[in-house]
């Protein structure tokens, strides 16, 4: 126990250390005191809660899980547990009681009784680092309301027009970061093209602006910290993090200003880019959003827009390198498309005729998601599968449980896009999105960018890993121990 602890506090950095302990202490007093009542009162529920261990005192079983998906190993927490206690079992993270549940029942469950029996929840300190305007932590009628403005941005029909900027932040791109180069940080670069997007589309901020690299380096800080022991000392992760989101938001604030000026003498229109239809949309009330929620919202996004997105195409040039007869296929599609076209931009409809090549991100999101789960809170007490899920207990989801299960992908552990063909898997089984009205806002978004991106990309250069076996570690997303290092070539004859 004390390695494990150890480990613990060693993310929190050294100077955290003394008060960390203090407070342990603290915590582990009260939290014994808390869980002999709340373990006395479960006592008498039928029928029971879920079969399944609660861990260590305070720390529960959050450091196995911890453990295991920096390992890149997440399935193996929930493959041992579902062998020992069942489908449907109880365990203690991130300092709560939680019920794993399985695909496609469970899943469905949670989905379907979002603002019902359960509600999309987040550990405070994520809580705190998002702030409270943020669309994600948002629950039941505020946050439809609230989800309703962004999706005039995020639905096909408001992403549409954004195509040809897209397809251009490629070109430049490409021209900066892959023309002339022998090799590249894979990872690095990515991040360099998703973050282009991102700050482009949200905020018109291109990337000779001179607040593009504070605000990049802010987001990763930002991202660094969100799921850290929240100790808000010089050293922590988490202490990072809120500088990060502190930054970003003084940033923001001036981005705001200036918009508002444009705004008001129409040197902008209100579609310009995400902050303008944040500014100008009105909900049902005709309320329009206040400055603190577009600040807390153009962090969210900024944040989630852009390291999921880069983390899945570093691996799909992963999969496509160690798959040459995958890529050769995808090759094959996207000169067919460039034929067509011959020479005109990309449009939409293109981004949806890359059937193949979006059958190869789909096999990717299936091997390494780069969001496994995400929690519910039970609203009251409800039975599910023979259980009791006790009123404030968290139960959550995670593809990590069915993606790589035989019975719904023979084979598993091989990448093979054609399972996607058709209907592909059943319904709730492949969830790298999530599900519900919580379901990912970006997704379409993410599919349109990385469409455009392998199209330039498969056409026009050749890559090579220099380590093949270059391992991986999830904290909290996938990522490359090494960065991804890539030998390039630009193609001579199309
Ligand atoms: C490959 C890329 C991406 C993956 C795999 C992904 C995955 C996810 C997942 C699993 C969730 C949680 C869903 C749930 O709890 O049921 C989520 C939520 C969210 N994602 Fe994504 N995401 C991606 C890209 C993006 C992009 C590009 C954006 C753009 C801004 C974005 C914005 C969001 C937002 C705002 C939420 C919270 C939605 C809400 O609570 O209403 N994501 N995403």
């Amino acid at each position: 126990m004390m390695e494990e602890v150890h480990e613990l506090l060693g993310q929190a950095g050294h100077t955290g250390w003394a008060v960390a302990w203090a407070l342990a202490a603290v915590v582990v007093g009260l939290v014994f005191w808390k869980c002999s009542a709340g373990a006395r009162k479960l006592r008498g529920i039928t029928p029971p809660v879920p079969p399944g261990s609660m861990g260590w005192p305070v720390l529960g079983e959050t450091l196995a899980y911890l453990n295991t998906k920096r390992a890149n190993e997440g399935a193996q927490f929930f493959k041992t547990r579902v062998a020992k206690y069942g489908e449907t079992f109880t365990t203690h993270l991130l300092f709560e009681p939680a019920v794993s549940v399985g695909a496609p029942d469970g899943n469905k469950f949670l989905f379907a009784n979002e603002n019902k029996l359960v509600q999309n929840s987040w550990p405070s300190p994520v809580v705190k680092l998002l702030g409270k305007h943020s669309l994600a932590i948002k629950v039941g009628d505020e946050h439809k309301k609230f989800r309703r403005i962004f999706t005039t941005f995020f639905n096909p029909d408001g992403l549409q027009t954004f195509v040809p900027r897209i397809e251009a932040i490629t070109l430049d791109h490409m021209a900066k970061h892959w023309e002339g180069k022998d090799t590249i940080r894979g990872l690095a670069t990515l991040k360099e093209f998703t973050f282009a997007v991102a700050a482009d589309l949200f905020a018109s901020v291109k990337d000779n602006d001179p607040r593009f690299r504070t605000l990049h380096n802010a987001t990763e800080d930002f991202l660094g910290g969100i799921l850290q022991i929240p100790i808000d000392l010089p050293g922590a992760a988490y202490h990072k993090g809120r500088l990060g989101r502190d930054t970003l938001y003084t940033i923001v604030e001036t981005i705001i200003a200036e918009r508002k000026q444009e705004l008001e003498q129409g040197t902008a229109t209100s579609r310009k880019d995400l902050l303008s239809v944040l500014l100008t949309t009105r909900d049902e009330e005709g309320v329009i959003m206040s400055d603190d929620a577009v600040k807390d919202n153009m962090n969210l996004m900024l944040f989630a827009g852009h390291d999921t997105s880069s983390t899945t195409m570093s691996m799909v040039l992963k999969y496509l390198y160690l798959n040459p007869e995958c890529l050769t296929e995808v090759i094959q599609e996207q000169r067919e498309i460039a034929k067509d076209k011959d020479g005109a931009p990309l449009d939409w409809n293109d981004t949806r005729k890359m059937k193949y090549t979006w059958q190869a991100v789909q096999e990717t999101l299936r091997l390494q998601p780069p969001v496994t789960a995400t929690f519910r809170v039970a609203l009251q007490d409800f039975q599910y599968g023979g259980y009791t899920i006790p009123k404030g207990w968290k139960a959550f989801w995670s593809n990590e449980r069915s993606h790589c299960d035989p019975k719904y992908f023979p084979n598993p552990e091989k990448f093979n896009p054609s399972r996607f063909e058709g209907s592909g898997p059943p319904p709730y089984v492949f969830v790298p999105f999530g599900g519900g009205p919580h379901m990912c806002l970006g997704n379409e978004f993410a599919r349109t960018e990385m469409m455009v991106f392998l199209h330039h990309i498969v056409l026009n250069f050749e890559w090579k890993m220099v380590d093949p076996d270059e391992p991986i570690s999830v904290d909290p997303m996938p990522l490359f121990k090494r960065g991804l290092e890539l030998q390039i070539r630009k193609k001579q004859n199309l």
